[in-house]
């Protein structure tokens, strides 16, 4: 079967430290793998790497067929969540996410709603996002991520900032989005999410990732 992702002797260097110690790996469509390590290992690099943010150094990344950055600026039906979300935070949660779904005009209004609602957040807050708690941001963060139904998720410490509840309600949510066949790609730092949720788990420890 060929992969959905494919990462080939991918080093990416900031000026002379090299943070990525030539990658390969392969991931199969359909599948949720797990990123655990340390701070500082290269987790959140990697994401950048594969979602098109940052150009690596040497080596390849190819998803779903296209290479990201000579082919495509980043993978085609993908949703993302890596540190905190940027939002405009003088506007409300829905005011936010409908203008992001706007810039593409992909979804409808009710289908954003329906995303705010899964995440837990209720879309008709009147609150100004620059009010919300941490977790709240977090849950919309996802509720972005997932608004589009993309077929590909990266997912960098989601459960950040959540709240017993909040880690039950994104836990479900992701195992929803395994059962409906997405590709997922988590760190985090939680074993017990990693145990739950992911067929495969790799351990990234300086630069360099190793199957556990
Ligand atoms: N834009 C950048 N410029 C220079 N160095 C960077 C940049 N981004 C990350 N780094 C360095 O790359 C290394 C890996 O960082 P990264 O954020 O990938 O770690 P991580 O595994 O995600 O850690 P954490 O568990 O804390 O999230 C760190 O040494 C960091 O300082
Ligand atoms: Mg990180």
């Amino acid at each position: 079967m060929e992969a959905y992702i494919e990462i080939d002797h991918v080093t990416k260097k900031f000026g002379d430290d090299i943070i990525l110690h030539g990658i390969s790996i392969c991931m199969e469509r359909g599948k949720v793998y797990g990123i655990s390590g340390n701070n500082g290992s290269g987790k959140t690099v990697l994401m950048k790497c594969i979602c098109g943010f940052l150009p690596v150094t040497e080596g390849s990344i190819r998803v779903n067929g296209k290479y990201i950055g000579p082919e495509i600026d980043f993978p085609e039906s993908i949703g993302v969540i890596i540190e905190t979300p940027g939002f405009l935070t003088n506007l409300s949660g829905m005011r936010n996410l409908e203008i992001l779904a706007g810039l593409k005009g992909k979804i409808t209004k009710e289908e954003v709603r329906e995303a705010i609602r899964k995440a837990g957040l209720d879309p008709d807050l009147k609150k100004a996002v620059a009010k919300y708690s941490l977790g709240m941001r977090q849950r919309l963060g996802i509720a972005q991520a997932i608004m589009e139904d993309p077929e590909f998720l990266i997912l960098d410490e989601p459960f950040n900032g959540l709240d017993k509840h909040g880690v039950g309600d994104i836990r479900k949510l992701l195992l929803e989005l395994k059962q409906q066949g997405k590709t997922i790609i988590l760190a985090s730092h939680n074993s017990e999410d990693i145990r739950i949720l992911c067929d495969e788990v790799y351990e990234m420890d300086g630069g360099r990732m190793f199957k556990i």
